[in-house]
């Protein structure tokens, strides 16, 4: 079930601080994946959690600078998008700490999703914007 994502050049919005943040956003969820895929080890799960919570407020803030300086029509939705995953995750990491091996593998579903489905699926979206507005 355990299968990393693998960064791709062509997964590049064109704008290096926003890649090096994505890339990182991996790391940390492979990371998760790699760790508690087998062995639940609750105290390392909350500080994995935790970190990539905190990095992920890093990267949010910083997207949603670089998309404020455009005339993205859709950026309020997008910061909702952001909020929304950060709950989610913490949600889903509450229900690990009582439930069972499957709120586990919900939770690492989850966040592998949400990679494909928000970096990797509607990040993509401003990338027209940023270019037109020269900003790399
Ligand atoms: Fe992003
Ligand atoms: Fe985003």
């Amino acid at each position: 079930m355990y299968t990393p994502i693998e960064w791709q050049d062509e997964y590049s919005v064109g704008v290096k601080e926003l890649d090096d943040q994505h890339k990182i956003l991996l790391d940390f969820i492979n990371t998760l994946l790699k760790e508690q895929v087998n062995e639940y080890n609750a105290a390392q799960l909350s500080e994995s959690v935790s970190s990539l919570i905190h990095y992920a407020y890093v990267h949010f803030a910083t997207e949603e600078r670089y998309l404020a300086q455009t005339p993205f029509p859709d950026l309020k939705q997008h910061i909702l998008e952001h909020v929304d995953s950060i709950m989610k995750t913490l949600e889903l990491s509450l229900k690990v700490k009582e439930g069972t091996k499957n709120n586990r593998l919900e939770l690492l579903e989850y966040l592998k999703g949400w990679y494909s489905s928000h970096v990797l699926g509607i990040d993509r979206l401003y990338i027209p914007l940023l270019q037109a507005n020269g900003i790399k």
